[in-house]
């Protein structure tokens, strides 16, 4: 069955769940109020780096399925079915999320429900929001009771949002069994993941305050196994033993699993930071903020990775970093993307220069990002050029570009050869052969 649905929102989330819902066959239009950003979408250009979202955007675009505006007024008489896909960062010097996009969308969509709707929340949201905008909703629509606020969350990766959307591990759905509104959400649910479905995904069907936990426990889990792992990384450190076959053989305990146990400089990005900050200050809201203490230790671990970092770098290359040479390859939070949101590779960066080092960056996709957010570090052209007179090489995004580099090749490029290993991705041994020093993260 064809759908007819909108998505409001149209970043990283919402540009991918809208040509994901089209390929799976539905007419979708996506609504976003930055002319910019709909114009290149409309022209069937991704405004952001995704391996694959391209081909689908364009595909969709093709077969008439996909289409963008900036009107509500144009969703609410396209649709009677919504997407809320918008961003909820985290609020200037505060932990919790900004939800002002969130209270947006639905203050502008909310008065031109004029029929019976139901509303799909998609943003990372505090427990406790889906009720609220719901009441809003219903508050502000001629349509009142009629509209239905269900809560869909999206547990896409960055670099995987194509295969995350159309083969999610599962998908969630909330419902307001207070307040069904016309009692379709389900239903509506089930036609438009149809083939998803089909493939026997776990769906699993709950209230609006467990599906909006789900996320923030997903997110808070993930970022404690990484956590978890770097402190592991200091004892193997300690003890002279290696984290990465700890890592591995601690994997294979399926109640354990390999995912998320690799040891580094820690995680970052637009997501996982913010969503435990915001988790930490929903929780003392709620009143149980002391028995989510841990959440600040696993923050906090992960920020001491990136100073750990610099420490290393300082102590590899005689103890002082002024006036040193150091090149940084990778700026963004993760390989496979062009996000410095949060990156701990520019962060380590940046701290590097403020120590007084002359710092040269490359990345082959977050170099225009990179620029933006830190105009005051140099950038190199090539990992090659960043390495030129190098004192110490640094990896910090474990881009295939740089696992796959060659230890001989770069060794005519450096003044001293020393790599630093900052996400556990090289070789040490090939390194070694041919004369450098390799240091990694909790590795002898
Ligand atoms: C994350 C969640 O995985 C996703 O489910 C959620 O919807 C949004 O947040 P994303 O931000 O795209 O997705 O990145 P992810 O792949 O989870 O990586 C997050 C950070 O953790 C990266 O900086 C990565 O380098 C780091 N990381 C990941 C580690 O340091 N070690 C690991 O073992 C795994």
């Amino acid at each position: 069955m064809t759908a007819r649905i909108t998505v409001l929102g149209t970043g990283y989330l919402g540009a991918t769940h809208a040509a994901c819902m089209a390929e799976l066959g539905h007419d979708v239009l996506g609504v976003d109020l930055d002319p910019a950003k709909l114009a290149k979408l409309q022209a069937g250009e991704v405004p952001f780096y995704e391996p694959g979202l391209q081909e689908v955007l364009q595909r969709n675009l093709a077969a008439g399925r996909l289409r963008f505006t900036a009107s509500y007024e144009e969703a609410a008489a396209w649709s009677d079915v919504h997407f809320l896909a918008v961003g909820t960062p985290q609020k200037k010097g505060e932990l919790g999320s900004d939800l002002t996009a969130v209270e947006s969308v639905i203050d502008q969509l909310g008065p031109l429900l004029r029929e019976p709707a139901v509303i799909f929340g998609k943003s990372t949201v505090p427990v406790g929001t889906a009720a609220r905008l719901g009441a809003a909703v219903r508050e502000l629509a001629p349509a009142g009771d009629a509209v239905e606020l269900a809560w869909n969350p999206e547990f896409l990766r960055e670099g995987f949002g194509v295969q995350d959307t159309l083969h999610p591990d599962r998908l969630v759905l909330g419902l307001d069994r207070d307040n069904p509104g016309s009692g379709r959400a389900e239903a509506v649910a089930r036609e438009i993941y149809a083939k998803l479905l089909a493939e026997d995904i776990p769906f699993l069907v709950t209230d609006l305050a467990t599906a909006e936990l789900v996320k923030a426990a997903a997110n808070a889990f993930l970022a404690t196994k990484i956590s978890f792992i770097n402190v592991m990384s200091d004892v193997c450190e300690a003890a002279g033993a290696d984290v990465t076959t700890l890592a591995d053989a601690l994997g294979y305990d399926g109640r354990i699993g390999r995912g998320f146990l690799n040891a580094g400089i820690g995680f970052g990005g637009g997501c996982l930071p913010k969503d435990i900050r915001a988790f930490m200050a929903r929780a003392g809201e709620l009143g149980v903020g002391q028995t989510m203490a841990f959440l600040r230790e696993v923050d906090s671990v992960n920020m001491g990775r990136r100073a750990a970092m610099v420490e290393r770098t300082r102590n590899a290359i005689g103890g002082s970093l002024l006036g040193a040479r150091i090149a940084v390859l990778g700026a963004a939070f993760k390989p496979d993307s062009d996000d410095v949101r949060d990156s701990p590779a520019l962060n380590v960066a940046g701290q590097m220069q403020l120590h007084g080092a002359a710092v040269s960056v490359y990345d082959p996709k977050a170099m225009d990002n990179s620029r933006r957010l830190f105009p005051t570090l140099t950038y190199a052209s090539s990992a090659l050029d960043a390495c030129a007179q190098a004192d110490a090489v640094l990896v910090l995004t474990e881009w295939a570009e740089f696992r796959t580099m060659s230890p001989e090749l770069l060794a005519q490029q450096v003044r001293n050869k020393v790599i630093i290993d900052g996400r556990n991705c090289l070789e040490p041994q090939q390194w070694r052969q041919h004369g450098w020093t390799y240091l990694g993260v909790g590795r002898p």
